[in-house]
């Protein structure tokens, strides 16, 4: 089964507040990107990957990953959907099986995760990691609770989510709202998704904070 890896790299990071976008920070000497990608090839089950990333952003980002099996960066655009978007296009013409989609400020990747969800596609057309809701959710507005929202059989998707490639390319081109992840596009043509156990220690970058959290959960794997 050919497999290749987008490599989602062309957001701002507006919410981390640094100058720089949080995928290029560096966590235990080295960008948060390039443990991404390490993690996502670390199986052996990926053949290549395929960064998106900011117009402009693709030489710097071919050096970041240099001596990793990668297809020359593609440019995103505004939305992380058109990113992807941008990404599967540019292998449609030489399609490979599957395909997975994976954040490159997610840079713990437990090993294990990428055969299972590919294994999975055997059945399913997609297939991701998640995890169950434990906080107690409120639906809020103007500061006020309007209500408690039930949070059993409630799950938080993270990546790298996996798909059959056709599927996903017909998913984003038949597109009609915004979603914030890929699942959500199989979703909404009506294909099933399988629900498979992420992991807390895959968290995605979104705050300073994270990094910390974020170097707790690679360090073993330096010791
Ligand atoms: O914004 P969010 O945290 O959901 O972004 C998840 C991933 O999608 C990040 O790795 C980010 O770089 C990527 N992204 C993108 N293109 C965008 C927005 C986000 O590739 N326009």
């Amino acid at each position: 089964m050919r497999v290749i890896a987008l490599l989602m790299a062309a957001g701002s990071g507006s919410r981390f507040g640094a100058a720089e976008p949080k995928q290029y920070s560096q966590l235990l000497g080295c960008p948060i990107l390039r443990h991404a990608a390490e993690a996502l090839l670390a199986d052996g089950a990926v053949q290549a990957l395929l960064p998106v990333v900011a117009a402009g952003e693709e030489a710097r980002v071919a050096a970041m990953l240099e001596g990793l099996p990668c297809l020359p960066p593609v440019a995103g655009g505004a939305t992380r959907q058109d990113s992807v978007r941008a990404g599967l296009e540019a292998l449609a013409a030489s399609p490979p099986d599957a395909v997975l989609v994976h954040d490159g400020a997610r840079p713990v990747l437990p090993r294990g995760t990428v055969p299972a969800l590919l294994a999975a596609l055997e059945v399913y057309p997609g297939a991701i990691p998640a995890q169950p809701v434990t906080d107690t959710l409120k639906a809020g507005a103007e500061g006020a609770i309007q209500r408690t929202v039930p949070r059993a059989g409630l799950y938080r998707a993270q990546t790298p989510q996996a798909f059959r490639f056709p599927a996903l390319l017909q998913a984003h081109r038949d597109a009609t709202a915004e979603a914030t992840d890929d699942a959500a596009l199989l979703e909404a043509a009506g294909l099933p998704v399988a629900l498979l156990p992420g992991s807390e220690s895959n968290l995605k970058v979104t705050y300073p904070e994270d990094l910390a959290r974020a170097e707790a959960a690679l360090l073993p794997r330096f010791l």
